[in-house]
C-alpha cells in the first residue's frame, strides 16, 4: 500500500525529531525505498504496517533504526582533495610549528560515516607530518549518528570497490594490509584514529578543544535552526587558531558570523574571526 500523507508526516516528523534531518515532501519515494526493505527485515508487510508498529508502542531501537535507514552515507577517501591539500601544504605545518612545545594535535571528523575522511586525515599526518603522528599525542576523532556506520568504521575494513575511491595505490599499499576480500587499516591509521556514536543534533558530551574539525557534508540535511545551534557549539569547541572545514556546497553565512572564511586555492575553511592576523592560513 503507498503511504498515506499523514503516514509520511508521521514519519518526517520521528527522523526530524531524532537526527534534525529534514525531509522534503517530495522525499516520500526515497523513504519508501529505504524502509521498505527495513519493513521486511521487520516482518511486516510494508512501510504502513511499520508506521502501525512504531505508533502502537515505543520502540527505542526500531525508531534509530529507521533514523539510521534514512541517513545517506556517500562518503570516499581523500573527497574533494582540495582541503587535504590544504591541510598537507599550509595548515598542519604552521599549526605543528605553534603546538611545538605541547606536542599535542585534536582532529575531529564530524559525520565521520564509514571512516574514510579520519582515516584519510590519519594518513594526510603519516604520510607528511610523520614524526607529529608517530611521537605526539594525536588523536582523530570520528563521530556519526548512525551506530551501524561507527561499527564498520571501527573495524577498519573496507571493500575493493571502497578502496578504489581515492585512495592512490601507494597509500593503499602504505597504510592497509589485505584482509580476505577486503582491506584493513595498518595499525598506525588504527591508533591515530577513534570513533564514536554522536548526534550533532543532540545534547553533546564533553568535547576537547579541536585543532583541525572537518564537518563535511552533514549541514545540507538540516534546517537553518539546527545549523546556527550546531555552529554555536563549534565555537566553543574549536581553538582560537583552529581551522574548520565544511562541504564544498555548504555555507556557514547566513547562519554564523562568528566565523570568517579563508580562501585558499579553490577551497576555503573558516576561522574565528577574532583571530590575530598572523594566523593560519
Ligand atoms: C554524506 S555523509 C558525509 C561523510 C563525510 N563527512 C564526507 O564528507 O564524506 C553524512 C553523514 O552524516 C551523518 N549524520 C546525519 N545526521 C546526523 C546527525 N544529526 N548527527 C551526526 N551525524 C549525522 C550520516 O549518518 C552520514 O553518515
Amino acid at each position: 500500500m503507498p503511504l498515506s500523507a499523514p503516514d509520511y508526516q508521521f514519519l518526517k516528523n520521528l527522523v526530524y525529531k531524532d537526527s534534525a534531518i529534514v525531509l522534503g515532501d517530495d522525499h516520500a519515494y526515497l523513504l519508501e525505498a529505504r524502509l521498505g526493505p527495513l519493513a521486511q527485515l521487520e516482518g511486516v508487510a510494508d512501510v504502513t504496517a511499520l508506521v502501525r508498529v512504531l505508533q502502537k508502542a515505543a520502540d527505542p531501537a526500531l525508531r534509530r533504526r529507521v533514523v539510521e535507514t534514512m541517513t545517506t552515507n556517500e562518503t570516499s577517501f581523500f573527497r574533494d582533495i582540495q582541503p587535504f591539500e590544504v591541510l598537507k601544504n599550509t595548515i598542519l605545518p604552521e599549526l605543528v610549528k605553534k603546538r611545538a612545545t605541547e606536542r599535542s594535535l585534536r582532529i575531529w571528523s564530524g559525520a565521520a560515516s564509514t571512516g574514510q575522511e579520519a582515516c584519510s586525515l590519519a594518513m594526510t599526518l603519516l604520510e607528511h607530518q610523520r614524526d607529529v603522528a608517530l611521537g605526539w599525542d594525536v588523536q582523530i576523532l570520528g563521530t556519526d549518528l548512525s551506530s551501524r556506520v561507527v561499527e564498520r568504521a571501527k573495524s577498519g575494513l573496507y571493500s575493493q570497490l571502497e578502496v578504489n575511491r581515492g585512495l592512490p595505490a601507494p597509500m593503499l599499499m602504505k597504510h592497509f594490509t589485505r584482509s580476505g576480500v577486503q582491506w584493513q587499516t595498518s595499525s598506525a591509521v588504527q591508533r591515530l584514529v577513534q570513533y564514536r556514536v554522536m548526534n550533532l543534533a543532540a545534547a553533546w558530551p564533553l568535547m576537547p578543544q579541536f585543532d583541525i574539525i572537518f564537518l563535511r557534508n552533514v549541514l545540507i540535511y538540516f534546517d537553518m535552526d539546527t545549523r546556527r545551534a550546531i555552529f554555536t557549539r563549534l565555537r566553543n569547541c574549536l581553538r582560537k587558531d583552529g581551522v574548520l572545514f565544511i562541504g564544498g556546497a555548504e555555507s556557514i553565512r547566513e547562519a554564523d558570523d562568528a566565523f570568517e572564511c579563508v580562501r585558499a586555492g579553490s577551497t576555503h575553511y573558516y576561522r574565528h574571526k577574532t583571530q590575530p592576523t598572523a594566523g593560519i592560513g
